[in-house]
Protein backbone atom coordinates (compact mmCIF):
# COMPACT_ATOMS: atom_id res chain seq x y z
CA UNK A 1 0.00 0.00 0.00
CA UNK A 2 1.23 3.62 -0.65
CA UNK A 3 2.51 5.37 2.16
CA UNK A 4 0.08 8.54 3.20
CA UNK A 5 1.17 11.90 2.54
CA UNK A 6 1.84 14.66 4.72
CA UNK A 7 2.34 18.48 4.34
CA UNK A 8 4.47 20.83 6.68
CA UNK A 9 4.08 24.15 5.91
CA UNK A 10 7.01 26.16 6.72
CA UNK A 11 8.58 22.80 6.41
CA UNK A 12 12.12 23.86 6.49
CA UNK A 13 12.14 25.98 9.66
CA UNK A 14 13.02 25.10 12.96
CA UNK A 15 9.97 23.30 14.34
CA UNK A 16 8.97 22.49 10.28
CA UNK A 17 12.73 20.35 9.64
CA UNK A 18 11.54 18.39 12.97
CA UNK A 19 7.82 18.06 11.97
CA UNK A 20 8.65 16.49 8.64
CA UNK A 21 11.00 14.20 10.03
CA UNK A 22 9.04 12.89 12.77
CA UNK A 23 6.41 12.20 10.06
CA UNK A 24 8.51 10.41 7.84
CA UNK A 25 9.58 8.17 10.75
CA UNK A 26 6.08 7.02 10.84
CA UNK A 27 5.78 6.12 7.54
CA UNK A 28 4.61 9.02 5.76
CA UNK A 29 5.70 10.61 2.64
CA UNK A 30 6.36 13.95 3.50
CA UNK A 31 6.14 17.37 1.74
CA UNK A 32 8.21 19.98 2.75
CA UNK A 33 6.25 23.42 1.67
CA UNK A 34 8.59 26.90 1.32
CA UNK A 35 8.34 30.02 -1.12
CA UNK A 36 8.58 29.73 -4.54
CA UNK A 37 12.23 29.84 -5.69
CA UNK A 38 13.46 29.44 -2.22
CA UNK A 39 17.16 29.40 -2.70
CA UNK A 40 18.25 27.46 -0.06
CA UNK A 41 15.24 24.62 -0.71
CA UNK A 42 18.13 22.25 -2.39
CA UNK A 43 20.53 22.41 0.61
CA UNK A 44 18.09 21.61 3.02
CA UNK A 45 17.13 18.93 0.58
CA UNK A 46 20.56 17.30 0.24
CA UNK A 47 21.25 18.38 4.11
CA UNK A 48 18.15 16.12 5.02
CA UNK A 49 18.85 13.40 2.72
CA UNK A 50 22.79 12.73 4.26
CA UNK A 51 20.19 12.62 7.19
CA UNK A 52 18.66 9.33 5.72
CA UNK A 53 15.40 11.55 4.86
CA UNK A 54 13.73 11.68 1.10
CA UNK A 55 11.52 14.67 1.25
CA UNK A 56 9.41 16.39 -1.27
CA UNK A 57 9.07 19.96 -2.04
CA UNK A 58 5.47 21.73 -2.32
CA UNK A 59 6.08 25.77 -3.44
CA UNK A 60 3.75 28.64 -2.25
CA UNK A 61 3.35 31.49 -0.37
CA UNK A 62 1.08 30.56 2.05
CA UNK A 63 -0.63 33.94 2.41
CA UNK A 64 -2.29 33.19 -1.23
CA UNK A 65 -4.99 31.19 -1.76
CA UNK A 66 -4.45 30.70 -5.80
CA UNK A 67 -0.67 29.43 -5.21
CA UNK A 68 -2.11 26.87 -2.32
CA UNK A 69 -4.70 25.31 -4.75
CA UNK A 70 -2.44 24.87 -7.05
CA UNK A 71 0.45 23.24 -4.46
CA UNK A 72 -1.66 20.95 -3.37
CA UNK A 73 -3.41 20.21 -7.06
CA UNK A 74 0.43 19.12 -7.92
CA UNK A 75 1.30 17.48 -4.67
CA UNK A 76 -2.16 15.31 -5.13
CA UNK A 77 -1.44 14.57 -9.02
CA UNK A 78 2.28 13.23 -7.73
CA UNK A 79 1.89 11.74 -4.76
CA UNK A 80 -1.64 11.30 -3.95
CA UNK A 81 -4.16 12.49 -1.92
CA UNK A 82 -2.88 14.38 1.30
CA UNK A 83 -3.99 13.16 4.84
CA UNK A 84 -2.60 14.87 6.97
CA UNK A 85 -1.91 19.08 7.05
CA UNK A 86 0.36 20.35 9.23
CA UNK A 87 -0.39 24.29 9.14
CA UNK A 88 3.04 25.32 10.65
CA UNK A 89 4.30 28.53 8.87
CA UNK A 90 4.70 31.44 10.59
CA UNK A 91 6.18 34.56 11.35
CA UNK A 92 6.76 37.37 14.53
CA UNK A 93 6.83 41.13 13.99
CA UNK A 94 6.59 42.20 17.68
CA UNK A 95 6.08 45.82 18.85
CA UNK A 96 4.26 47.55 21.24
CA UNK A 97 0.50 48.02 19.86
CA UNK A 98 0.43 51.22 19.64
CA UNK A 99 3.91 51.60 17.72
CA UNK A 100 2.72 48.71 15.59
CA UNK A 101 2.42 49.90 11.83
CA UNK A 102 -0.30 48.26 9.92
CA UNK A 103 2.05 45.92 7.91
CA UNK A 104 3.08 44.33 10.86
CA UNK A 105 -0.51 43.78 11.62
CA UNK A 106 -1.44 42.15 8.29
CA UNK A 107 1.84 40.36 7.68
CA UNK A 108 1.15 38.26 10.75
CA UNK A 109 -2.21 37.82 10.14
CA UNK A 110 -2.16 36.99 6.86
CA UNK A 111 0.68 34.22 7.53
CA UNK A 112 -0.04 32.62 10.55
CA UNK A 113 -4.17 32.79 9.76
CA UNK A 114 -5.40 33.28 6.61
CA UNK A 115 -2.96 30.84 6.06
CA UNK A 116 -4.26 28.08 7.55
CA UNK A 117 -7.65 28.43 5.45
CA UNK A 118 -5.70 29.15 1.86
CA UNK A 119 -3.84 25.41 2.29
CA UNK A 120 -6.74 23.44 4.57
CA UNK A 121 -9.55 24.91 2.65
CA UNK A 122 -7.74 23.03 -0.85
CA UNK A 123 -7.70 19.88 1.08
CA UNK A 124 -9.89 19.31 3.70
CA UNK A 125 -13.45 18.21 0.84
CA UNK A 126 -10.85 15.27 -0.25
CA UNK A 127 -9.92 14.25 3.50
CA UNK A 128 -13.51 14.18 4.44
CA UNK A 129 -14.75 12.75 0.71
CA UNK A 130 -12.33 9.89 1.70
CA UNK A 131 -13.02 9.26 5.57
CA UNK A 132 -10.11 9.65 6.70
CA UNK A 133 -7.60 13.03 7.62
CA UNK A 134 -5.49 14.84 10.02
CA UNK A 135 -5.41 18.84 10.14
CA UNK A 136 -2.67 19.89 12.53
CA UNK A 137 -2.46 23.62 13.15
CA UNK A 138 0.43 25.33 14.90
CA UNK A 139 -0.82 28.09 17.16
CA UNK A 140 1.15 29.45 20.38
CA UNK A 141 1.20 29.46 24.23
CA UNK A 142 1.01 33.44 23.20
CA UNK A 143 -2.24 32.70 21.55
CA UNK A 144 -3.21 31.02 24.76
CA UNK A 145 -2.06 33.76 27.26
CA UNK A 146 -1.33 36.65 25.33
CA UNK A 147 2.06 38.64 25.00
CA UNK A 148 3.19 42.08 25.66
CA UNK A 149 4.02 42.94 22.32
CA UNK A 150 2.50 40.83 20.33
CA UNK A 151 -0.82 42.03 19.96
CA UNK A 152 -0.91 40.54 16.13
CA UNK A 153 0.70 37.60 16.94
CA UNK A 154 -1.31 37.02 19.83
CA UNK A 155 -4.31 37.34 18.03
CA UNK A 156 -3.80 35.29 14.75
CA UNK A 157 -2.47 32.43 16.60
CA UNK A 158 -5.74 32.76 18.95
CA UNK A 159 -7.80 32.76 16.21
CA UNK A 160 -6.16 29.03 15.28
CA UNK A 161 -7.53 27.64 18.05
CA UNK A 162 -11.15 29.19 16.91
CA UNK A 163 -10.61 27.87 13.79
CA UNK A 164 -9.89 24.60 15.16
CA UNK A 165 -12.80 24.16 17.27
CA UNK A 166 -15.28 25.24 14.44
CA UNK A 167 -13.73 22.90 12.07
CA UNK A 168 -13.64 20.26 13.99
CA UNK A 169 -17.04 19.97 14.63
CA UNK A 170 -17.66 20.16 11.38
CA UNK A 171 -15.84 17.13 10.11
CA UNK A 172 -15.35 15.03 13.50
CA UNK A 173 -18.25 12.32 12.01
CA UNK A 174 -15.97 12.36 8.32
CA UNK A 175 -12.63 10.57 10.35
CA UNK A 176 -11.23 14.19 9.95
CA UNK A 177 -9.74 15.46 13.50
CA UNK A 178 -8.65 19.26 14.06
CA UNK A 179 -6.38 19.65 16.10
CA UNK A 180 -3.90 22.88 17.85
CA UNK A 181 -0.58 22.80 19.28
CA UNK A 182 0.72 25.76 21.43
CA UNK A 183 4.20 25.60 21.79
CA UNK A 184 5.70 27.33 24.10
CA UNK A 185 9.25 29.07 23.32
CA UNK A 186 11.13 26.60 21.63
CA UNK A 187 14.84 27.23 20.32
CA UNK A 188 14.63 28.05 16.41
CA UNK A 189 15.47 31.29 15.15
CA UNK A 190 11.98 32.98 15.60
CA UNK A 191 13.07 32.42 19.35
CA UNK A 192 16.98 33.23 18.99
CA UNK A 193 16.01 36.17 17.20
CA UNK A 194 15.00 37.95 20.36
CA UNK A 195 16.93 40.60 22.24
CA UNK A 196 19.28 38.02 24.53
CA UNK A 197 18.17 40.24 27.96
CA UNK A 198 14.53 39.51 26.87
CA UNK A 199 14.67 36.45 26.11
CA UNK A 200 16.98 35.31 28.99
CA UNK A 201 14.17 36.86 31.24
CA UNK A 202 11.38 34.24 29.35
CA UNK A 203 13.62 31.73 29.97
CA UNK A 204 14.14 32.51 33.77
CA UNK A 205 9.78 32.26 33.99
CA UNK A 206 9.64 28.71 32.72
CA UNK A 207 9.49 26.10 35.33
CA UNK A 208 11.21 23.58 33.24
CA UNK A 209 14.08 25.82 33.49
CA UNK A 210 14.93 25.91 29.61
CA UNK A 211 13.47 26.06 25.75
CA UNK A 212 11.82 23.07 24.46
CA UNK A 213 13.18 21.43 21.55
CA UNK A 214 11.95 21.17 18.25
CA UNK A 215 12.19 17.62 18.07
CA UNK A 216 9.55 17.58 21.30
CA UNK A 217 6.96 19.38 18.97
CA UNK A 218 7.97 16.90 16.14
CA UNK A 219 7.12 13.99 18.47
CA UNK A 220 3.36 15.51 19.29
CA UNK A 221 2.63 16.28 16.22
CA UNK A 222 3.53 12.70 14.82
CA UNK A 223 1.30 11.14 17.42
CA UNK A 224 -1.92 13.17 16.60
CA UNK A 225 -1.14 12.35 13.05
CA UNK A 226 -1.06 8.72 13.66
CA UNK A 227 -4.44 6.22 14.08
CA UNK A 228 -3.66 6.33 18.06
CA UNK A 229 -5.13 9.84 18.29
CA UNK A 230 -8.49 9.06 16.16
CA UNK A 231 -10.31 10.76 19.51
CA UNK A 232 -8.43 13.30 19.56
CA UNK A 233 -10.13 16.39 18.02
CA UNK A 234 -10.78 20.17 18.57
CA UNK A 235 -8.08 19.60 21.53
CA UNK A 236 -5.42 22.36 22.36
CA UNK A 237 -1.82 20.69 23.05
CA UNK A 238 -0.04 22.65 25.45
CA UNK A 239 4.22 22.31 25.46
CA UNK A 240 5.51 24.67 27.34
CA UNK A 241 7.56 23.30 30.14
CA UNK A 242 4.89 24.93 32.65
CA UNK A 243 4.93 28.22 31.38
CA UNK A 244 1.64 28.49 31.22
CA UNK A 245 -0.75 26.12 33.03
CA UNK A 246 -4.65 25.59 32.05
N1 LIG B 1 5.58 42.98 30.52
C1 LIG B 1 5.46 44.23 30.99
N2 LIG B 1 6.22 45.27 30.55
C2 LIG B 1 7.14 45.00 29.61
C3 LIG B 1 7.31 43.71 29.08
C4 LIG B 1 6.50 42.67 29.57
N3 LIG B 1 6.60 41.39 29.10
N4 LIG B 1 8.28 43.77 28.14
C5 LIG B 1 8.71 45.05 28.09
N5 LIG B 1 8.02 45.80 28.99
C6 LIG B 1 8.17 47.23 29.27
C7 LIG B 1 9.61 47.60 29.51
O1 LIG B 1 9.95 47.37 30.86
C8 LIG B 1 9.64 49.07 29.15
O2 LIG B 1 9.10 49.81 30.23
P1 LIG B 1 9.58 51.32 30.51
O3 LIG B 1 9.23 52.11 29.28
O4 LIG B 1 8.79 51.69 31.72
O5 LIG B 1 11.06 51.21 30.75
C9 LIG B 1 8.64 49.15 27.99
O6 LIG B 1 7.80 47.98 28.10
C10 LIG B 1 9.31 49.15 26.64
O7 LIG B 1 10.15 47.97 26.57
P2 LIG B 1 11.31 47.87 25.49
O8 LIG B 1 12.34 48.92 25.74
O9 LIG B 1 11.78 46.45 25.43
O10 LIG B 1 10.52 48.30 24.17
P3 LIG B 1 10.86 47.98 22.70
O11 LIG B 1 9.88 48.76 21.89
O12 LIG B 1 12.31 48.10 22.42
O13 LIG B 1 10.55 46.39 22.55
C11 LIG B 1 9.22 44.44 22.48
C12 LIG B 1 9.28 45.91 22.87
C13 LIG B 1 9.45 44.30 20.95
C14 LIG B 1 7.84 43.93 22.79
C15 LIG B 1 10.32 43.66 23.22
O14 LIG B 1 10.13 43.85 24.59
C16 LIG B 1 10.30 42.19 22.91
O15 LIG B 1 10.86 41.73 21.92
N6 LIG B 1 9.64 41.38 23.77
C17 LIG B 1 9.53 39.95 23.57
C18 LIG B 1 8.24 39.62 22.90
C19 LIG B 1 8.14 38.14 22.76
O16 LIG B 1 8.05 37.41 23.73
N7 LIG B 1 8.16 37.65 21.51
C20 LIG B 1 8.15 36.25 21.27
C21 LIG B 1 8.80 35.95 19.94
S1 LIG B 1 9.03 34.21 19.68
C22 LIG B 1 7.49 33.64 19.46
O17 LIG B 1 6.54 34.36 19.32
C23 LIG B 1 7.34 32.15 19.42
C24 LIG B 1 6.23 31.74 20.27
O18 LIG B 1 5.14 31.52 19.77
C25 LIG B 1 6.48 31.49 21.69
P1 LIG C 1 11.00 29.47 11.62
O1 LIG C 1 12.21 28.63 11.79
O2 LIG C 1 11.15 30.92 11.30
O3 LIG C 1 10.07 28.76 10.53
C1 LIG C 1 8.97 29.37 9.96
C2 LIG C 1 8.83 28.84 8.57
O4 LIG C 1 7.69 29.44 7.94
C3 LIG C 1 10.05 29.19 7.71
O5 LIG C 1 10.43 28.06 6.98
C4 LIG C 1 9.49 30.28 6.80
O6 LIG C 1 10.13 30.37 5.55
C5 LIG C 1 8.06 29.81 6.63
N1 LIG C 1 7.22 30.86 6.08
C6 LIG C 1 7.10 32.13 6.54
N2 LIG C 1 6.26 32.81 5.75
C7 LIG C 1 5.85 31.96 4.78
C8 LIG C 1 4.99 32.08 3.68
N3 LIG C 1 4.34 33.22 3.41
N4 LIG C 1 4.79 31.00 2.87
C9 LIG C 1 5.43 29.83 3.12
N5 LIG C 1 6.27 29.66 4.15
C10 LIG C 1 6.48 30.71 4.97
O7 LIG C 1 10.10 29.43 12.92
P2 LIG C 1 9.66 28.22 13.83
O8 LIG C 1 10.07 28.53 15.20
O9 LIG C 1 10.04 26.93 13.21
O10 LIG C 1 8.07 28.39 13.78
C11 LIG C 1 7.21 27.48 13.15
C12 LIG C 1 5.79 27.72 13.64
O11 LIG C 1 5.73 27.48 15.03
C13 LIG C 1 5.29 29.16 13.44
O12 LIG C 1 3.94 29.14 13.11
C14 LIG C 1 5.48 29.76 14.81
O13 LIG C 1 4.62 30.85 15.00
C15 LIG C 1 5.15 28.58 15.68
N6 LIG C 1 5.66 28.63 17.03
C16 LIG C 1 7.01 28.71 17.24
C17 LIG C 1 7.47 28.73 18.54
C18 LIG C 1 8.91 28.81 18.88
O14 LIG C 1 9.21 29.03 20.06
N7 LIG C 1 9.83 28.65 17.95
C19 LIG C 1 6.57 28.69 19.61
C20 LIG C 1 5.21 28.63 19.35
C21 LIG C 1 4.77 28.58 18.04
P3 LIG C 1 11.30 31.47 5.35
O15 LIG C 1 12.46 30.97 6.13
O16 LIG C 1 11.50 31.48 3.87
O17 LIG C 1 10.75 32.77 5.85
Amino acid sequence: MAKKVALVTGGMGGLGTAICKALANDGWTVVANCLPAFPPAAEWLAKTKADGFEFHIGEADVTDYEQCGAMVKKIEAELGPIDCIVNNAGITRDGMFRKMEKGQWDAVLATNLDSVFNVTHHILPGMAERGFGRVINISSVNGVKGQFGQANYSAAKAGILGLTKALAQEVAKKGVTVNAIAPGYIGTDMVMAIKEEVREQIVAQVPAGRLGKPEEIGDLCAYLASDKAGYITGATININGGLHMC
